[in-house]
């Protein structure tokens, strides 16, 4: 019966492969023993490894293999229509008390959870191979790093997890006797009966349930083979576990992308940013300075996570925890994200876009016009008339990250980088202006906390709805919100020299319902005025809202058709629309309750009366 217990002992044994933990090795043996699965595999993390699997997911027809002359070494995953985004209805987050989850979270007690757990872990891995994958959150040996391992029975998700973290071997090494780590419990929930195959991206089409247990420091996920709810380091562990523990030991685990800005005197700085989901983190991380901006330099140190520890000399210090992209694909293209469609050139794995007659791959947005014949996300042939999106909204590409052209060369610092400003943004068609610079650190966070965007196609369920999404973690934080803006607050006080803090949107649109700035390469323009204001170089011009830039202050070098009028429309503040914003804010705070800091009540106050 158990016959992965048996196969793991003889994996164990493979030369060369370090002796893991008693620890580790107690733990697989449970839950081999309660998923029974047919073989238990200890990944190495190996490219030989790797080219096994994808070779072994082409044979069983879960991967197709691209053009190799157009894309070397690349594969095409289509996923079931029931399993192409994160699924927040089904993301618990597993604490003794509900009000330690909070209101903004799904909560069951962890006896629960468990319970419920144990029923559908048993068995579940039937006929498929159990991938034991022991990864590094963060350069390995970085004092801001963590340690997990993933146990899947989704080789898709083994392949995944070695382009998007430090994986195998290594880690087990780094890990020794006393090592410790986040053990993350993933199955598709899909056994197989003797004989059976797949004939489609295995998952459960009824019951997904993804459960967090910081007090424990455990992930178990159920029922998905995609994105966010497979790939366990990445949400599971970097956000919602990450922030849990970060709160705990005084650092932050946060939905943001870094970047680094050089000026043309050599001068550096580093800059965070967090946006929702699919509201331009992988755009703004890449972004590809316009030709009048030729002697600035931008580089990518992550495009989705940052954790970030005050250092000794009193500065924030921001790691990449991840190791590659798992970006949206619609919309990226050679005028948007340039860095990203060379970081495309070869060795990727694709989920749910396009692909072409000969052997490539297509989304919305990559070339202006659609090629005449394709095949769409779901194998479905496809014509430009047909009414269908060719790719998924929130298709998405996996690809290393040292494959970027723009990445910096500190990217794999273990001691992380300075940061000296975040900012913040959401998806708003109306009501927030451009930029704005908070007065203070506490203004900050109390525009951060209340900011709002439209909800994406990056998790299931409505698109297009705005919705409060506090620091763009509303999906991510792993504990009771009013709490983790209390943290925020006390990270001043952590901080000799705490980072400036900015608001932006890039959607404003006109009254057409187009989008009244241009945005991507062109945001390199608010960028630069925030390199300034780091500096103290720009001059502001006080507002209800803070510090904004007046028109003469951007530099309008090769965009000179954007007109002050525009300028002024898109940084207007409608005293009208802000006091409905600041009752969105009330409700908030409401819904949060007594854990919501009073120093932000009493911001909101005096906004009001800035505003009136
Ligand atoms: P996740 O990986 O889901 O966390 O998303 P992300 O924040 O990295 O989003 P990404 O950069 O991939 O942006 C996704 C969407 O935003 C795409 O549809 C882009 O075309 C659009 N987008 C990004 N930057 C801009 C911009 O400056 N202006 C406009 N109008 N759209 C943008
Ligand atoms: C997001 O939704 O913010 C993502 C994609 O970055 S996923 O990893 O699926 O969560
Ligand atoms: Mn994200």
């Amino acid at each position: 019966m158990n016959t992965g217990v048996i196969e793991k002992r003889a994996v164990l044994s493979k030369p060369g492969y370090p002796v893991p933990s008693k620890k580790l090795v107690d733990w697989v043996e449970e839950v081999a023993t309660l998923c029974q699965p047919e073989r238990v595999h200890w990944c190495d993390g190996s490219q030989e490894e790797y080219d096994r699997l994808c070779n072994e997911m082409v044979g069983n027809g879960m991967l197709l293999r691209l053009n190799p002359e157009l894309r070397p070494n690349s594969f095409l995953a289509r996923s079931h229509p029931s399993d192409v985004a994160r699924v927040e209805e089904s993301t618990f987050i597993c604490t003794t008390h509900e009000v330690d989850a909070g209101p903004t979270n799904n909560w069951m007690p962890p006896t629960r959870a468990k319970e419920i757990l144990r029923g559908l872990f048993d068995g579940c891995m039937r006929g498929r191979t159990m991938y034991v994958i022991p990864f590094c959150m963060g350069p390995l040996g970085s004092e801001i790093a963590q340690i997990g391992v993933e146990i899947t029975d989704s080789p898709y998700v083994v392949a995944s997890m070695r382009i998007m973290a430090r994986m195998g071997k290594a880690v087990v090494d780094l890990l020794g006797n006393e090592g410790k780590f986040v053990p993350c419990l993933h199955t598709v929930g899909k056994p197989l009966a003797p004989g059976e195959t797949d004939n489609e991206w295995p998952c459960n089409k009824e019951t997904k349930y993804i459960c967090h247990f910081p007090e424990t420091r455990e992930i178990w996920s159920y029922g998905s083979g995609y994105g966010g709810n497979a790939l366990l380091g990445k949400k599971c562990f970097a956000l919602r576990i990450a922030s849990s523990m970060a709160r705990e030991e005084g650092w932050l685990a946060e939905h943001m992308m870094i970047l680094g800005l050089e000026s043309p005197r050599g001068q550096k700085v580093y800059v965070a940013a967090a946006f929702p989901s699919a509201c331009g983190k992988t755009n703004l991380a890449m972004l590809e300075p316009t030709a009048e901006f030729a002697d600035w330099k931008l580089t990518t140190i992550g495009d989705d996570i940052a954790w970030l520890k005050p250092g000794k000399d009193g500065r924030l210090y921001a790691i990449n925890p991840e190791a590659g992209y798992f970006g949206v694909a619609p919309g990226t293209s050679t005028r948007t994200n340039p860095n990203a469609i060379t970081t495309l050139r070869a060795n990727c794995i694709f989920t749910n876009v396009a692909l072409t007659e000969d052997g490539d791959v297509w989304w919305e947005g990559l070339t202006e016009d659609a090629p005449a014949h394709l095949t769409d996300w779901q194998g479905q042939p496809w014509t430009p008339d047909c009414g269908r999106k060719a790719a998924h909204a929130n298709a998405r590409f996996t690809v290393s990250a040292t494959q970027c052209p723009s990445l910096d060369a500190q990217w794999n610092n273990p001691d992380g980088v300075p940061i000296s400003a975040f900012i913040f943004g959401g998806r708003r068609a109306t009501a927030i202006p451009l930029i704005c610079e908070a007065d203070s650190w506490t203004e900050g966070v109390y525009m951060a906390a209340t900011m709002g965007s439209e909800t994406t196609a990056a998790a299931a369920g409505k698109v297009g709805e705005v919705r409060r999404d506090p620091m763009a973690m509303l999906p991510f934080c792993g504990y009771h919100m009013g709490d983790y803006f209390g943290h925020w607050l006390s990270m001043e006080g952590k901080l000799a020299k705490r980072p400036f803090i900015f608001n932006v949107n890039w959607f404003k649109l006109d009254k057409d319902g187009k989008f009244l700035w241009p945005g991507f390469s062109e945001n390199m323009r608010v960028l630069k005025w925030i390199f300034e204001r780091v500096h103290g170089q720009a001059d502001v011009h006080e507002t209800a809202l803070g510090r904004m830039p007046i028109y003469e202050e951007i530099d309008w070098s090769g965009l000179e058709t954007f007109t002050k009028e525009r300028f002024g429309q898109l940084m207007e503040i409608d005293s009208e629309l802000w006091k409905h914003e600041l009752e969105l804010h009330t409700e908030l705070f409401e819904k949060l309750g007594e854990r919501t800091p009073d120093a932000l009540l009493k911001t909101r106050e005096s906004l009001l009366r800035r505003l009136n």
